[in-house]
């Protein structure tokens, strides 16, 4: 039996943070779960490096590409080095065996007649690397996701004939666990059902991205960085090279957040049906994070950077927090006071005491012997209950349910602990019924046995420490015996130090981290006749009003000491009551290229300083309209 595990790779302009770290240790749990299941398990996981963003944010630090995406990608590597992810390949999408399989694709898909060459015209997303039809665009030029400006391009581009899978990938929708948590499925349904256009599959307007394959002779066109970075996961395998590990894509399971679901489960589907290849068992699309409430920013520095977290908390805590606070699929929210609950109450209360409680009471009673043999006797019930947690539990997790799963695991320690509490074993002594006090005392340690095995694969060393102090180690005869078969162990326990200990306060001071601050691109030098092309005038606000059907858009009238005022658009409304700029001198951009905004001219772009919030630009006395700045 074979499985494959992805992640998506990760975009190399940005440093890891709690997102990507999710993706990963959700993956990391699901490899880990396959492995101790007995599949022969391959995890992979890696950095995307081509595409105008990156080119873009390499540039503006003054860096090559290729040099910048090293430093980035390496990032990524040594934290999930440092947080043991148990991948098997870290792939780079600059690696030449995967710009190879690349071409491969390409050509494969051009010779079957799916790819053709057009041009095409329309918004693109730089930062989502998507393309928009006009009438998706929100007030006109707005990213539909991100919600950032969209730039206009109009350039020759090959064409993947998208339009042609779409019944097939209605078809596909059909099969049960294709898309997890399954209330996912109908917005992609829905999406495809809306009509799917030819997707452009190449771009000619830079160029760091990986060149067509030669036979095609267009060095001019890169290819769209969506479909260099989707193949990722078959080029790992040796897709069209020597196909050595493609036995791994008959099962095969993708973690991705629901911002990339559409590239995964409408794009993706498609390229491989057009290459035919099996279809992926499942996606899984997990939420977002924000941090105490607020979305997560660089601008705002509130960005949690996991290894922070990890450092200061512990990473055993930190992965169970990052499982277990979210229902998988939902957004979640990242707070101190959220993780802090979670390790005093689930993880030193619920799991480290009744350790150490067992522990205690074997030493007492029986000489750190647990003997298994009066345990279904007396606590038949107990031992049934757990089992259908058991079974809840691992339920939950073959859908990806990662907190259901943990929920249930938890459920089989509350009858534990609940047992202690109901049967009071050291009573049980002193009335003389040694018996039923060995035999809870076995109960508890086995019920521990089985949470330890099956929490191994989101806690690996706390489950080893239980392991460890019980006497036995995990791996997949165990599981099969103890949590498939539920049969029962007998232990020589050891004395052991508490699994976690309790927190009073928040441990991480500032929101943001340091790294992050080194990382603030450096701005690119210009030249001063760069600068001279600016043509930067002062003018004063004739008039100011909101544009009907904007609530962002602001319309102007700016006397610029011309014949006639400008009329300039400006998304600032969020910022300012129209009223209260009328009379005001500001600064504009007076060369800008003329644009229409929400179908209203624009001659001009007035000027201001960002910082999170934002105030217009003027000088510090009043000057005659049309003055310049420089
Ligand atoms: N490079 C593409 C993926 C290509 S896969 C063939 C990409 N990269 S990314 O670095 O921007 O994002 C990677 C993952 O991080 C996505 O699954 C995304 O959902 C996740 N997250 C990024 N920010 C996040 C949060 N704030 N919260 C949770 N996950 C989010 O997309």
């Amino acid at each position: 039996m074979k499985k494959f595990i992805t992640t998506p790779i990760y975009y190399v302009n940005d440093v890891p943070h709690i997102g990507h770290a999710y993706t990963t240790i959700i993956a990391d749990t699901m490899a880990r779960y396959y492995r101790l299941r007995g599949f022969d398990t391959y995890f992979l996981t890696g950095t995307d490096e081509h595409g105008q963003k990156i080119e873009e944010a390499a540039k503006s630090r003054g860096k090559n590409p290729k040099e910048y995406a090293d430093e980035v990608s390496a990032k990524f590597k040594n934290l999930w080095d440092e947080f043991e992810i148990s991948y098997d390949h870290f792939i780079r999408t600059t690696d030449d065996y995967h710009k190879i399989t690349a071409q491969n694709a390409f050509l494969k898909m051009y010779e079957k007649g799916d790819i053709y060459k057009g041009e095409y015209e329309g918004n693109y997303c730089v930062s989502c690397e998507s393309f928009f039809p006009q009438n998706q665009l929100v007030d006109d030029e707005f990213c539909p996701d991100c919600g950032k400006k969209t730039r206009i391009v109009k350039e020759e581009s090959y064409f993947f004939k998208l339009s042609s899978y779409q019944d097939k990938l209605l078809k596909w929708y059909e099969s049960d666990k294709c898309i997890l948590p399954k209330g996912k499925k109908n917005e992609v349904v829905s999406f495809v059902k809306g009509g799917l256009k030819d997707l452009s599959i190449t771009r000619t307007s830079f160029e760091w991205g990986i060149k067509l394959p030669a036979k095609l002779n267009e060095p001019k066109h890169v290819m769209y960085v969506w479909l260099d970075a989707l193949v990722n996961y078959i080029s790992a395998l040796g897709y069209s090279r020597d196909n050595a590990k493609m036995d791994y894509w008959n099962d095969t399971l993708h973690l991705v957040g629901k911002d990339i679901l559409r590239f995964h489960a409408v794009y993706w589907p498609a390229f491989l049906m057009s290459l035919e290849l099996p279809l992926p068992t499942s996606i899984a699309a997990h939420g977002w994070w924000t941090r105490d409430g607020k979305k997560m920013s660089k601008s705002i520095g509130n960005v949690v950077n996991p290894k922070e977290v990890a450092d200061a908390y512990g990473l055993e805590a930190f992965r169970y927090f990052l499982l277990r606070e979210v229902p998988f699929g939902q957004d979640g929210d990242f707070s101190q006071r959220a993780l802090i609950d979670r390790i005093n109450s689930e993880l030193s209360n619920d799991l480290g005491n009744l350790l150490s409680r067992i522990v205690g009471m074997s030493s007492k009673y029986s000489n750190y012997e647990i003997n298994k043999e009066n345990v279904a006797k007396f606590y038949s019930a107990e031992l049934e209950e757990a089992k259908s947690h058991i079974n809840s539990s691992l339920e939950a997790l073959n859908e990806v349910a990662t907190n259901r799963y943990l929920e249930e695991i938890w459920k089989v320690l509350n009858i534990a602990n609940a047992s202690i509490a109901k049967y009071e074993p050291w009573n049980l002594i002193k009335e003389g019924k040694t018996d039923e006090a060995n035999a809870l005392v076995a109960l508890v340690a086995n019920l521990l046995a089985k949470v330890a095995v099956i929490l191994s694969p989101a806690m690996p060393k706390t489950s080893a420490k239980i392991a460890g102090t019980l006497g036995f180690s995990i791996d997949t005869n165990l599981f099969n015996k103890i949590v498939l078969e539920s049969k029962l162990l007998s232990f020589k326990s050891q004395a052991t130090e508490p699994l976690f200990t309790k927190i009073e306060s928040e441990l991480m001071a500032v929101p943001g981290t340091k790294e992050e601050i080194k990382e603030e691109p450096k701005d690119p030098e210009i030249k001063i006749d760069d600068f001279k092309k600016c043509v930067i005038k002062v003018g004063t606000i004739l008039e100011c009003s909101n544009i009907e059907g904007s609530d962002k858009l602001l319309k102007f009238k700016i006397d610029l000491g011309e014949a006639n005022p400008r009329q300039i658009i400006s998304g600032i409304a969020k910022y300012y009551d129209p009223q209260t700029l009328v009379g005001k001198q500001v600064c504009v951009l007076a060369n800008l290229k003329p644009a229409k905004i929400f179908k209203h001219l624009s001659e001009g772009m007035i000027l201001s300083g960002e910082d999170g919030s934002l105030t217009l630009l003027s000088t510090m006395a009043p000057v005659k309209n049309g003055a310049i700045v420089g």
